[in-house]
C-alpha cells in the first residue's frame, strides 16, 4: 500500500494558510485581489515548490503545481484561496491544501499517478468584490467577460481595472489563461458542505450530485425624497419602504414557487440615508438559487411581478439589471462513482447531495468531467468565523480524495 496522507503536515499547512488574513475571532479576511489574498497565493506557491512541484501563476492569479517531469493532460484537483469578508478558514482553502497534500502523497510514494495530477488554487471564486465570482475558474475556462470587468467597479466603487492592476493582473491578458484548459482532463474538488445536512444525517462524506445555478439582479427603486416630519404618509413615495417590503416578502414568494429554491439580499442601500429624510431611492442586490435554471427564472419572474405591485402601491418606480447568472451544473457520473468507491472503502457513512453553494466545479463541469466531495460543517455554519469541521473529518476527506484519484486513474 503506497504512502498515504501526512495528516499533521496537511493540518499544519491549513492552519498556516488560515493565519494569512486571519482575524482574532478565528475568521478570515482574504478578499479577492487584496494583499492577504496575494500573500495566501505566495504561501501556496511556496509550499508547492517545497514539495518539488513546478509552480505556475497564470494571468488570473490562479496558482498551479505539478511534477516538473509531467506533461499533462492532468487530473486537476483544487479549489479557491480567496474568502468572503469575515469568512471561514475552510471554505476553499481546505480543497486547495488537500489537493497539495494528495499530490505530495503520490509524489513521495513515487506513485506512477503522481505526474498525472495537478493542484490549483483558483482566484476570486467568491465574487464579493466585483459582484460576479468564479473569475479564476472562468479564466481557465476562457469564459471571463473582460468588457464587463473593464467597466465594472468593486464593492467600494474602485474601478475593477485599478484593483486588478494593483494586484498585478493585466485584464487584457486574462483570456490567455484559457490556454491551459486543453491540458486538463478532469477536475475534482474537495470542499466543506457549508450546510447542516451531513451533520444532521450523521454522514461523514458526501458525493455531490449537482451544483445550484445562481442568478443575481441589481434592483433600483425610485420614489420621492422628502421631509420625514412634515410629509403625511398618504403623500409619501417612500423608496425605502418599497424596498423593505420587497425584501421582507422574499421568503414566502420564493417558497411559493419552489420549496427547494432560496434567495438572499445582503445589503439594502437607502438614499440619501438621513434619519429625517424619506428615502427617495433604494438599491439592493438579489440572488436566487436552485438546481434547475427554469425554477430560478420562475422565481425571478415572480419577484419582478411582486416588485411592480409594491411600487404601484407606494408610488415608486423600479428597475432591475442582471448582475450575474451562473447556470447549474450536474457532476460527472464516472467521477462520482470513483468518489463513491473511495467513500465505500473508508467504511464510513456517506451519501449523495446537491450543493446549495456555488463552486469552481460548476465552471469546470462545462468543459471537463468534474465532481465534488463534501465533509460535514459543524452546525452547518459557513461564510462566518464560526465555520468549522473536525480535524478527523478534514483528514478523512483528503484520504478519500487520494483514494478517489487512485480509483479514477
Ligand atoms: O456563494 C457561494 O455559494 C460560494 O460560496 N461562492
Ligand atoms: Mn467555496
Ligand atoms: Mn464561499
Amino acid at each position: 500500500m503506497s504512502a498515504g496522507v501526512d495528516a499533521e503536515r496537511f493540518l499544519e499547512d491549513l492552519r498556516a494558510l488560515s493565519r494569512i488574513g486571519g482575524r482574532p475571532d478565528g475568521g478570515l479576511d482574504r478578499l479577492a485581489w487584496s494583499q492577504p489574498d496575494l500573500e495566501g497565493r505566495r504561501f501556496i506557491g511556496r509550499r508547492m515548490r517545497e514539495a518539488g512541484l513546478e509552480v505556475r501563476t497564470d494571468e488570473a492569479l490562479n496558482v498551479f503545481g505539478h511534477l516538473p517531469a509531467s506533461r499533462g493532460p492532468w487530473l486537476l484537483l483544487g479549489s479557491h484561496a480567496d474568502s468572503v469578508p469575515r469568512g471561514g478558514r475552510l471554505d476553499g482553502a481546505y480543497g486547495v491544501i488537500a489537493a497539495l497534500e494528495v499530490v505530495r502523497a503520490l509524489t513521495e510514494s513515487s506513485d506512477p499517478l503522481a505526474p498525472r495530477v495537478e493542484a490549483v488554487a483558483f482566484a476570486d471564486e467568491e465574487g464579493v468584490r466585483f459582484g460576479e465570482g468564479l473569475l479564476g475558474s472562468e479564466a481557465l475556462a476562457g469564459e471571463v467577460d473582460v468588457e464587463r470587468l473593464r467597466s465594472a467597479s468593486d464593492w467600494e466603487g474602485v474601478p475593477a481595472l485599478e484593483v486588478l492592476r494593483a494586484a498585478g493582473v493585466d485584464l487584457d491578458r486574462v483570456p490567455d489563461a484559457g490556454r491551459h484548459m486543453a491540458e486538463v482532463s478532469s477536475y475534482l474538488e474537495l470542499h466543506i458542505e457549508q450546510g447542516p445536512r451531513l451533520e444532521e444525517a450523521g454522514q461523514d462524506l458526501a458525493v455531490v450530485t449537482g451544483i445550484v445555478g445562481v442568478a443575481r439582479r441589481h434592483v433600483i427603486i425610485e420614489g420621492e425624497q422628502n421631509h420625514a416630519g412634515t410629509t403625511p404618509f398618504r403623500l409619501r413615495r417612500d423608496a425605502g419602504r418599497a424596498a423593505a417590503r420587497a425584501v421582507a416578502g422574499l421568503r414566502e414568494l420564493v417558497q411559493g414557487v419552489d420549496g427547494d429554491a432560496v434567495a438572499n439580499v445582503g445589503v439594502i442601500q437607502f438614499d440619501p440615508g438621513g434619519i429625517n429624510v424619506v428615502p427617495g431611492r433604494a438599491e439592493f442586490d438579489l440572488e436566487v438559487r436552485h438546481l434547475e435554471a427554469t425554477v430560478v427564472d420562475r422565481v425571478l419572474d415572480a419577484f419582478e411581478a411582486r416588485l411592480r405591485e409594491i411600487c404601484a402601491e407606494d408610488g415608486c418606480r423600479a428597475r432591475t439589471a442582471v448582475r450575474s447568472s451562473v447556470p447549474p451544473a450536474r457532476m460527472d457520473p464516472k467521477l462520482m462513482e470513483a468518489l463513491e468507491r473511495a467513500c465505500r472503502a473508508t467504511g464510513r457513512p456517506f451519501t449523495r447531495i446537491p450543493s446549495g453553494a456555488g463552486h469552481d466545479a460548476q465552471v469546470m463541469a462545462r468543459h471537463v468531467p468534474s465532481a465534488m466531495l463534501f465533509v460535514p460543517s459543524k452546525r452547518g455554519i459557513s461564510h462566518a468565523p464560526e465555520e468549522d469541521t473536525s480535524d478527523e473529518h478534514l483528514v478523512l476527506g483528503v484520504e478519500t480524495l487520494l483514494q478517489a484519484v487512485r480509483e479514477l486513474l
